[in-house]
């Protein structure tokens, strides 16, 4: 008789999900390390409530696994809850029998009895698997920027200094407004921002030895975070996972850049990938290239409040790669 059941993975299952998805994900870091990261996710103040591992079992024996991260957001200017699936894994001598999905449905059908209004994730393996599990894709891009650097050269009049916790209220603040117009975005408070940067810091702490590294840096006026950026550095590949601007226009995101580039040394002028917020674009940036992402957002309404009012496209939508699991 079949006796499956939906676990916390912990202990010895989490360390098997971790052997058998270590491959798939590891992302550089040596297996220990691989191990640290997960956990030291999961010990942050966000984590601890909203991020938890979840394993389809049989008889001890591991089907499939997958991560749930619950967010707050907002869809068409009501609060909503989202389900957030990631690492969606099934182990390699279960495969194909319908485990995944099984564990899916069931996850959802609990999230939903937990409240949660819409389910979300990003597809590695494009949008057919999720499509047959009643999940709709949004078309996202992902653009290459280069900073157009001032003609006289040299650092542009910005005090920069280092981003830390005392910045995140302001920061919280420049994403509430910034946010505003879309018909869908996480409400970011101050654990979930905090989250976001010291995931990114731990991966580079975790890499060999100059492997990575991650620039938080805010552009200072009065006492305050005026801009802010979040650059994730890997060899000469940036990526901007995200930034706020008091100014609407981002002009104060176009100077950190800048000033970030200026402490560059002159042979190295590096693109920056990002997801930029539809319509967004600081004047020192010019898009040079523009592509499909290559991980699929999709999401599925799991009660009558998560339903768009119509379907949603990329303008309606504000995400951050630093909120990407
Ligand atoms: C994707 C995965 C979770 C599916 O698990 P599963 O338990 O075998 O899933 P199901 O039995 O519910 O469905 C099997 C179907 O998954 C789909 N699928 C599996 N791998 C796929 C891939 N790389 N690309 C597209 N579809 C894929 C296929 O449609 C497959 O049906 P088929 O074998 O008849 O072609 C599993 O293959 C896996 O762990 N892959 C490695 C990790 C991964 O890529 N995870 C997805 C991250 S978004």
């Amino acid at each position: 008789m079949s006796n499956r059941a939906v676990v916390r993975a912990e202990g010895a299952i989490l360390d098997e999900i971790l052997s058998a998805t270590y491959d798939s994900w590891h992302e550089g870091l040596s297996r220990t390390a691989y191990a640290r990261y997960y956990a030291a996710q999961k010990a942050t103040a966000w984590g601890r409530v909203h991020l938890d591992r979840l394993a389809l079992v049989e008889n001890d024996a591991v089907l499939a696994s997958l991560k749930v991260y619950r967010f707050d957001a907002t869809l068409d200017a009501r609060p909503v809850r989202v389900a957030g699936l990631g690492a969606v894994f099934t182990q390699p001598a279960h495969r194909r029998r319908g485990a995944a999905r099984e564990l899916i449905d069931r996850v959802l059908e609990r999230a939903a009895g937990d409240g949660a209004d819409v389910a979300l994730l990003f597809s590695e393996i494009g949008a057919e698997y999720y499509a047959r599990l009643g999940f709709t894709a949004i078309e996202t891009h992902e653009v290459a920027l280069r900073v157009n650097e001032p003609a006289r050269r040299g650092a542009p009049m910005t005090m920069v200094r280092g981003g830390d916790d005392r910045d995140l209220d302001d920061l919280v603040a420049m994403g509430k407004t910034r946010a505003a117009p879309y018909r869908f975005s996480l409400d970011r408070g101050r654990d979930l921002i905090q989250h976001a940067i010291v995931r990114r810091r731990l991966l580079a702490g975790l890499s060999p030895i100059g492997a990575r590294e991650v620039r938080f840096y805010i552009a200072e006026e009065g006492a305050s975070a005026a801009a802010y950026v979040l650059v994730r550095v890997r060899g000469a590949e940036w990526t901007l996972e995200e930034c706020g601007d008091r100014d609407p226009t981002g002009a104060r995101v176009g100077a950190l850049l800048q000033v970030l580039l200026a402490r560059e040394p002159a042979e190295r002028r590096p693109e920056i990938m990002a997801w930029l917020p539809p319509g967004f674009l600081p004047p020192q940036l010019t898009v040079i290239d523009r592509q499909p992402s290559k991980d699929v957002m999709m999401c599925r309404p799991l009660s009558p409040n998560g339903a768009p009012a119509t379907a949603l496209g990329e303008a309606d939508v504000m995400y951050w790669k630093s909120d990407m699991f």
